[in-house]
This record gives C-alpha cells, sequence and structure tokens, in this order.
C-alpha cells in the first residue's frame, strides 16, 4: 500500500471506532509545519501570512494558525463573524467578499479590514466611511488556476476591479477622501506558479499608481501536490525571485511597510483526509455467453461519503489521492462480508470507479482529471464491504466547500490529531434533526 501522509492503519481503526464515518481527520503537525514555510516566505519588509479562512474555516484550525501569527481572510460577512466568533482580533481579519456584506458597517466599526473588489464596493465603503482607510483588489488582466473554475483573473474573470480602472480608484479615493492603503491581487488557485511571479510584478506596476499603500498583498494560489506526481509551488523559490523588484518598490516606504501572501490551499490541503466506509461492490462485466463475447465494464466501489463531503472531483475533476485500507473484522460493528476480514491488503489490484453515496451520476470520486464526466478507474487492492477508504489532500475545500445535506445526509464529524498524536472531536456529526431544524 503506498505510505498514507499522516495516518496508519491502526489511528484509522481507533477514529473510525471512536467516530463513526464519513469523518474528516486533520493533523495540528503538518498545519503547523505549513503556518512555518508560510512565515518563512522571503520579503524584504515585514510580512503577514493572511490564512484565507474559506479553505477550512473550523475554529479549531483558525485558533491554530492564529497562534502560528496568520491573520485572516474572510471571503464574506458571514466567514469575518465566523472568525470574531473564534476569538481572531478583528484588526487580523480583512474581508474580501463577491458580495457587499450586509453588515459591512458594524464590521469595519468593529475594526475589521475592508478590501473593495469592485467600483461599487469601494463607493459603497466610501458613503458609509468618508476618509476611511481601505484596501482594493484589482484583476490585474492575467490569471491562473489549476482549471478554468479556479481561475480568477484575466478578462474572463468577475473577480476584483479591472486593471484598466486605477484611474477610476483614484477618483473615487478623492471624492470620499479615502486612503487605499492596501493593494491586493489574487488570480486563482493551484496555478502555475510562473504565471504567479508575472502577476506579483505586474501588481508591483499597480502598486506604482497608488500613493498611499503600506500593505500589499500578492494573494494566495499556490499550487500544492496531493499525488505523488505532482510538486508544490516552491515559496522559498518565488520569493527570491521576486526578492530585486520588491525590495526596489519597497525601499524608502519606511519600516511599516507590509507584504503578505494569502493562502488558503497551501496551508491546508495535505493536512486533512477523509475516512469513508466500503459500502457495497457492483460491477457492470457481462459474461461471455454462447453467442456473445464478454463485455467489460467497470468494477465500482460505493462509499459512505462523495459530494457531500468533498466537491473537487466532481465540481472540477480534481484527483485525491485514495487509499484502501482493509478493516479488522469486530472493530466498529461494520456491515462486512461473509468472506472475513484478516486485516491485511489484497495482493490482487482492480481498476475501481469510486461512487459516492448522493442520488447523482456525477458523484464520482474518480473522475478524469481535469474532466468531471469522464471516468479515469483507480487502480487499488481488491477491497471488501466494510473496509475503509481513505481520501487524502482533503483539507482545502473539503469540508468548507461541499453539497450539505444532499438525500438528508447529515454533515460529517471534523477530527484533530493534536500534537501528542491524541485524534478528539472538533466539530461533531450533524444530526438529521439539526439538518431540518429550520423547516417550519
Ligand atoms: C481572495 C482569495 N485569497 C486567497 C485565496 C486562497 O487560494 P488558495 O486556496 O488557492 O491558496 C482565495 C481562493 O480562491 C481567494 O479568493
Amino acid at each position: 500500500m503506498p505510505a498514507l501522509r499522516f495516518l496508519n492503519e491502526a489511528l484509522i481503526e481507533r477514529i473510525r471506532e471512536r467516530f463513526g464515518t464519513p469523518v474528516y481527520v486533520y493533523d495540528q503537525a503538518t498545519l503547523e509545519q505549513a503556518a512555518r514555510e508560510v512565515m518563512a516566505f522571503p520579503a524584504p519588509c515585514s510580512l503577514v501570512g493572511r490564512y484565507a479562512m474559506k479553505a477550512l474555516p473550523n475554529r479549531s484550525v483558525l485558533r491554530i494558525f492564529d497562534a502560528a501569527g496568520l491573520h485572516i481572510d474572510a471571503s464574506s460577512g458571514f466567514e469575518a463573524e465566523r472568525a470574531l466568533a473564534a476569538g481572531i482580533a478583528p484588526d487580523k481579519i480583512q474581508i474580501t467578499a463577491q458580495e457587499i456584506p450586509k453588515d459591512l458597517k458594524g464590521l469595519v466599526q468593529r475594526g475589521v479590514l475592508y478590501n473593495a473588489c469592485s467600483i461599487h464596493q469601494l463607493r459603497t465603503f466610501g458613503e458609509l466611511f468618508p476618509g476611511g482607510e481601505l484596501s482594493v483588489r484589482i484583476n490585474p488582466g492575467l490569471g491562473s488556476g489549476h482549471n478554468n473554475r479556479t481561475n480568477v483573473g484575466g478578462p474572463s474573470s468577475s473577480f476584483g476591479i479591472w486593471h484598466a480602472k486605477i484611474d477610476e480608484v483614484l477618483a473615487i479615493a478623492s471624492e470620499f477622501d479615502l486612503t487605499i492603503s492596501g493593494l491586493h491581487t489574487h488570480i486563482g488557485s493551484g496555478g502555475d506558479p510562473e504565471v504567479w511571479k508575472r502577476c506579483a510584478q505586474l501588481t508591483l506596476g499597480i502598486a506604482r499608481r497608488l500613493p498611499d499603500l503600506n500593505r500589499l498583498s500578492l494573494g494566495g494560489g499556490f499550487k500544492v501536490a496531493r499525488l505523488p506526481d505532482e510538486s508544490s509551488a516552491d515559496l522559498q523559490d518565488i520569493g527570491r525571485h521576486l526578492a530585486e523588484d520588491l525590495a526596489s518598490y519597497v525601499a524608502g516606504r519606511g519600516d511599516a511597510f507590509q507584504l503578505e501572501i494569502e493562502p488558503g490551499s497551501y496551508l491546508v490541503a495535505n493536512a486533512g483526509a477523509i475516512l469513508a466506509e466500503i459500502m457495497d461492490v457492483v460491477d457492470t462485466h457481462t459474461p461471455a455467453s454462447d453467442d456473445a463475447p464478454a463485455e467489460p465494464g467497470h468494477d465500482f466501489l460505493k462509499v459512505d461519503t462523495g459530494m457531500t463531503e468533498l466537491l473537487r472531483p466532481s465540481l472540477y475533476g480534481a484527483q485525491h489521492p485514495i487509499h484502501v485500507v482493509p478493516f479488522i473484522r469486530g472493530a466498529a460493528g461494520a456491515s462486512l462480508d461473509a468472506a472475513g476480514a484478516t486485516g491485511e491488503a489484497s495482493t490482487e489490484e482492480v481498476d475501481y470507479v469510486i461512487a459516492g453515496h448522493c442520488c447523482e451520476s456525477g458523484d464520482i470520486l474518480t473522475p478524469a482529471p481535469g474532466d468531471p464526466e469522464g471516468l479515469a478507474p483507480r487502480r487499488l487492492p481488491r477491497a471488501r464491504i466494510g473496509d475503509t477508504l481513505v481520501i487524502e489532500g482533503a483539507g482545502a475545500y473539503a469540508a468548507g466547500m461541499n453539497a450539505k445535506n444532499y438525500n438528508a445526509f447529515p454533515e460529517a464529524a471534523e477530527v484533530l490529531i493534536g500534537l501528542d498524536g491524541e485524534p478528539r472531536l472538533v466539530r461533531e456529526r450533524q444530526t438529521l434533526e439539526q439538518a431540518l431544524a429550520n423547516e417550519i
């Protein structure tokens, strides 16, 4: 069996027994290591690492990153409230949102920072807070994501103020006496590090047109290797590449000038996994008959997870490492088959399509790369009903982004493995009553 990142068979068994499946599992040591890497980004001035909390918003994770010195990027007023409820100081939270928070006034009065992402947002802020201070998000004209759906820069993206509108930005700032002290660009998730570097250069060009800046955010989107043949963005290399231009821009801007980077995935993607139970094994092979040759179909594993915990494969054909871990009979009263599980992985391998539990043909955990409508069966040890399926690389955009309560499946529990190696519940499994609580 290929190596698991932070889990092992005994731990998997314990987590299944104590917390059931499906369950998200996070690893504090991996989270803290990623935070250290972000904080070590080479910068010619002070550095703020801002965690894009949408990636994994559980309060335990926010608190780990807060303790590691990271600030927070919130994508809505509700996310900002969520961070405040987790105990994050308001001045460490910045809102970068597609819609204006209903309570923008209250949030800013409490000290939360605002990053205007459109001309309308900038004007609204000006009307609420004449003489106020804020940041602006600019679309620099270039984007990159691991696919088109995660690309948020360039002319096909509505995110941020189009770079050709800087004169309008300056005019609104002067109309409302606003200080634009922050400039922010974020061009996509999991994109090409070379495009990221080019975008950072473009951002410096835009920065030169905004005279009052004391904060420059180059965004997140650093590619993370989830599969063995992928490579992660090298933060040290990216930082070194930009060092000279950044240093010449920052020179003379005073000691208080801050460079920011704003990763989500990089901090959490490989610190999370989903444990699911294999609920059924079916196939669509047709054996040869007297008058027809055999027709191969597919071998399917049906699991008690899917779009309800992990939307990325069905949304954009995202690839995740997947392991079958044999379940030892009797441990948790799971529905095992009659053959008797031994705890040994089968030496026979099968190309499996893994189907999620939703009544939705698109609920597939093994889509073709970048093509949610295609199938890419995964070679795995022959599995039995009751075995555990481990889906790794499921820290980012998993628990925070899913088809919650579809088919009335309750939200899964979340468990954090602490630095002492002990798994602890950080979100209880939702009950059906909780899922239905607001129906009248
Ligand atoms: C404004 C902003 N910042 C940061 C991020 C984090 O991106 P990633 O998780 O790819 O690092 C996102 C995600 O799309 C974003 O919209």
